[in-house]
């Protein structure tokens, strides 16, 4: 299972496993410039929702140490810039959550600058241990709605990739799979980044769970025939709302779900939860059009073929069973339930 992102103590450097390059090759990238994490995030480098969320984090404590500022006021005036580079995909707002942390530290923080620099790099390494203590507690949470022997569907990668350590998803599986020794998984393809094949089925298999891989188009069929026990799905936000921001055929997902009367549990730290945004505000990103018109670098349609390529979609309350996070799980979504949830 992978540390997909660490703090390396000395060198004050950050190490990522390259997501673009896996399963074929597990290579790291090293870098000290928080430039180079913001281009990791916009090319998918590195991905997931709390990720990137660990990558923001360390990101700027980078920005902060490359500052030379010789004052709080220009250290803060950096960081602000930082933030603005960091903040290369819209969507998750784990990203903005993060960038937003490390901002009001500082602001917050007395004393020497090389004293508040040292205290950002230990938030960002904090940021990142909380994800993995979040992660195991959402695949405790999800325990009760996990049955000996249950196959489980699931779409992109929330496993330990998606995250610093164990995954949200990857939580869930990993801890039923503890207890019972017989989870099996289906995972969906995720065109067009292919996460479900590149990540998921590879990070599943290399654990010894059973894991089958099957296209997006194959889960009418696949639901029909009974071999799915509940889907299982991750989020980049959760709105006050209820709503569930999620790669793109999620929502599809979850309407052959109901038809079929499977389950539909999401799954995601509180750092997903957003409060403040109403479905028709939340930004989805739209991403290059190559990413559907070739495959592995390989013309798939005529050149100039007119593309749609949402990476997000957006799941209404009434399509969830139940939205279990870190801090407990809500039934049925309602916004006066979210609204309980938060303020717990
Ligand atoms: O475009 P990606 O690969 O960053 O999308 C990731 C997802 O949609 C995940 O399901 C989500 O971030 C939750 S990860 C725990």
């Amino acid at each position: 299972m992978f540390r997909t992102i660490e703090w390396i103590d000395g060198v004050n450097k950050v190490r990522l496993v390259d997501q673009t390059k896996l399963p074929l090759t597990v290579e790291h990238i090293e870098t000290d410039s928080h430039e180079r994490i913001a281009k990791s995030i916009k090319i998918m480098e590195i991905r997931g929702a709390p990720a990137i969320g660990a990558a923001a984090g360390m990101g700027m404590a980078l920005a902060a140490l490359e500052s030379k500022a010789k004052s709080k006021e220009e250290l803060v005036k950096k960081l602000e810039e930082a933030a603005l580079t960091l903040n290369t995909r819209p969507t998750a707002v784990n990203l903005t959550w993060a960038t937003r942390r490390m901002l009001n530290l500082a602001v917050a923080t007395e004393g020497s600058v090389t004293g508040i620099i040292d205290r950002l790099i230990e938030e960002a390494k904090e940021i990142a241990e909380e994800d993995v203590r979040m992660c195991r507690a959402i695949g405790e949470n999800t325990l009760p709605f996990i049955k000996s022997g249950y196959t489980i569907q699931t779409i992109c990668n929330a496993g330990s990739l998606a995250t610093v350590h164990l995954g949200t998803v990857g939580a869930v599986v990993r801890v039923a799979h503890e207890k019972y020794g017989n989870i099996k998984v289906y995972a969906a393809e995720t065109r067009p980044r292919q996460q479900g094949a590149r990540l998921t089925t590879f990070e599943f298999m290399e654990d010894g769970i059973d894991t089958t891989l099957i296209t997006d188009g194959m889960i009418g069929t696949v639901f029909r025939d009974g071999r799915i026990d509940c889907c299982v799905v991750g989020s980049d936000r959760i709105l006050g709302t209820g709503h569930v921001t999620n790669k793109i055929g999620t929502y599809t997902m979850a309407i052959v779900a109901k038809h079929h009367g499977i389950p539909f549990y999401v799954v995601a730290p509180m750092s997903t939860v957003d409060m403040n945004t109403r479905p028709e505000d939340v930004v989805i990103e739209e991403r290059d059009p190559d990413e559907i018109r070739l495959i592995n670098g390989t013309p798939v349609t005529v050149p100039d073929a007119k593309v749609y390529n949402p990476a997000f979609d957006i799941t209404p309350p009434e399509l969830i069973t139940a939205i279990i996070t870190d801090k407990g799980a809500v039934e049925n979504p309602t916004e006066e339930k979210m609204r309980r949830l938060y303020e717990s």
